[in-house]
């Protein structure tokens, strides 16, 4: 069993979306300190006053190597790290702006959780228990029409977790992926059925405490990991004529 409770964990893109859920989620699970990382100072502030006593705000962007370096400076014990910060550029991959979004989109999903993920692991691997848990996409399975690149590099980011797995096997730190469908935040527009960013966080700890590796966090992604586990191709199809 892996345990939450009393855990010290960092979030990345703490200050609103999922990133905000999982600061309340972990609250709820009774951690004992939340690094909330984000860019924007005024929304951390905000993050902060909810709970003064176990959240500490750093100001980091996941694309920057300096801030990521001063990051672990402000840490000294770390067991659970989150990698969410993310963005989403709709944008077909033969689109002639596709190569700009795809290098932004990996500095942000890719790049990003690596050297965060490299700074962090002499204090993951401190901790009696350990979780590095990226927050991919269910457009990670599959590259879905018209978030041609961001699909790229959330299949980026899966790999990356896939090779953790491996890498940091005898060091009792977990590597986990998550698949979330579309959520109600801000990166999600459209007027699609989406899942709550609550329930988003509050399944994937869930599901972390049991002890999965791949997650699958609310109904969308389920059902559509069930069509991949049919066949990539089955998944491909379903996609395209959601796009139609
Ligand atoms: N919403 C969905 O439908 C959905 C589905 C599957 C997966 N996801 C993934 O879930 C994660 C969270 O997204 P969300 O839905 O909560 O979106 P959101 O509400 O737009 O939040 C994105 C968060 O990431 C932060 N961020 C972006 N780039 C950053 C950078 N370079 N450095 C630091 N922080 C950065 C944002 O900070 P600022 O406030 O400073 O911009 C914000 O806190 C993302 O990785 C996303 O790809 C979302």
């Amino acid at each position: 069993m892996f345990k939450i409770k009393g855990k010290t964990v960092l979030v990345t893109g703490a200050n609103r979306g999922i990133g905000l859920a999982f600061v309340n989620a972990l609250l709820e699970k009774g951690v004992n300190k939340i690094y909330a990382v984000g860019r924007d100072l005024t929304s951390l502030k905000d993050v902060v006053a909810i709970n003064p006593n176990v959240i500490e705000l750093i100001v980091c962007d996941v694309t920057n190597s300096e801030h990521i370096q001063n990051l672990t400076k402000k840490i000294n014990h770390l067991d659970i790290l989150i990698n969410n910060a993310g963005i989403a550029n709709a944008c077909f991959n033969t689109a002639d702006n596709a190569v700009e979004i795809a290098k932004k989109e990996m500095d942000t999903h890719y790049f990003g959780p690596m050297q965060i993920t490299q700074a962090c692991l002499p204090m993951l691997k401190g901790s009696k228990q350990a979780a590095i848990v990226n927050i991919a996409s269910v457009a990670a399975l599959s590259n879905f029409p018209s978030l041609g690149p961001y699909s790229a590099t959330k299949a980026a980011l899966m790999s990356f977790t896939q090779g953790l797995r491996i890498e940091l096997a005898g060091d009792n730190i977990k590597a986990v992926c998550v698949y979330p469908g579309p959520t109600d935040t801000r990166l999600a527009p459209g007027d699609i059925p989406k899942a709550k960013p609550q329930s988003i966080a509050q399944n994937t700890l869930i599901a972390l405490e049991s002890g999965q590796l791949d997650i699958y966090p609310d109904d969308f992604s389920k059902s559509m990991f069930k069509q991949f586990e049919e066949g990539a191709d089955t998944l491909a199809q379903a996609y395209a004529q959601m796009h139609g």
